[in-house]
């Protein structure tokens, strides 16, 4: 089953087409990649996702609790839906604790009211011990408890992106996000997080979306690919059908030859 269909979608900034007329599926528990060279319009499509950007043209269609189109949604009601993200530059408060970096994604998910929070209610407490305790499983999971009370700033690269994918966690999400979660990891710390975004994809019943260029990561997780080329959605496949597949050989090889040439 799809959980989540791209209909014609669009995203023009002035002149530049930064998503074109893409059409794709998801299904429910997949983890797909979406690769393709800078500026191809992986970001872009992740910030129409999640309702950072409106579509030109298109429509973006989450089977979820119920069918969601994006069609002017805010972001923070697609979040609602349950589509949580990383980003390629990790967003973190840094002068506040790992946990309570945790703790933020909980507060937006909480089930008190507004009013019982207001007085002090037990409900209140009740909410708040729950998510610590939520929080500091998180935090296990992701093998950063030893780090609770560190300040994000002071957690190296690669932590701050695992700390990030706890937090995107806490807001219970059923599709997850990640733009570029190997970014700045060694070879390592890579294999690690590929083992671990398996892990909670089964843990946590998710439908994991990434963008990526660790293309050892890619083809490893992946079951299906997703290959963008300046906006357009070039091939789709297994790991083994884009590989082979002609068009994306040469929209990487041109990649490089401009590397060369700069
Ligand atoms: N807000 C914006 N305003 C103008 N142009 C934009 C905006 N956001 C993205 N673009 C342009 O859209 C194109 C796609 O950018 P995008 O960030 O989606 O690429 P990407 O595939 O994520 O690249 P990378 O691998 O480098 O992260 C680029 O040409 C970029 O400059
Ligand atoms: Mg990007």
């Amino acid at each position: 089953m799809a959980i989540l269909t791209v209909k014609n979608l669009s995203r023009t900034f002035g002149g530049i087409v930064a998503v074109a007329d893409i059409n794709m599926e998801v299904q429910k528990g997949q983890i797909a990649g979406v690769i393709g060279p800078n500026g191809a319009g992986k970001t872009t499509f992740f910030n129409l996702l999640t309702g950072i950007y409106t579509p030109s043209t298109g429509e973006i269609i989450y089977e979820l609790d119920r069918t969601v189109s994006n069609k002017n949604l805010k972001p923070h009601k697609i979040a609602g839906y349950g589509i949580s993200r990383t980003f390629q530059n990790v967003r973190l408060f840094k002068e506040m604790t790992v946990l309570d970096n945790v703790l933020l994604g909980y507060h937006s998910n909480f089930k008190y009211n507004v009013l019982s929070s207001f007085f002090r209610l037990p409900a209140f407490f009740k909410g708040e011990e729950k998510a610590r305790e939520e929080a500091m499983d998180l935090l296990k999971v992701m093998g950063l408890l030893e780090k609770k009370d560190e300040l994000a700033k002071n957690l190296p690269y690669g932590e701050q992106r695992k700390l990030e994918i706890a937090r995107a966690l806490a807001t219970k999400p059923k599709i997850l996000l990640l733009d570029e979660p190997a970014a700045g990891m060694n070879p390592q710390e890579t294999k690690d997080l590929t083992k671990l975004i398996r892990n909670i994809r089964k843990d946590f019943d998710l439908t994991v979306i990434l963008i990526e260029h660790d293309m050892s990561l890619v083809m490893d997780i992946c079951e299906k690919i997703f290959v963008f080329d300046y906006g357009k959605l070039i091939a789709q496949g297994t790991p083994y059908e884009v590989q082979n597949n002609p068009e994306v050989i040469k929209a990487y090889l041109g990649e490089e030859e401009q590397d060369a040439t700069a």
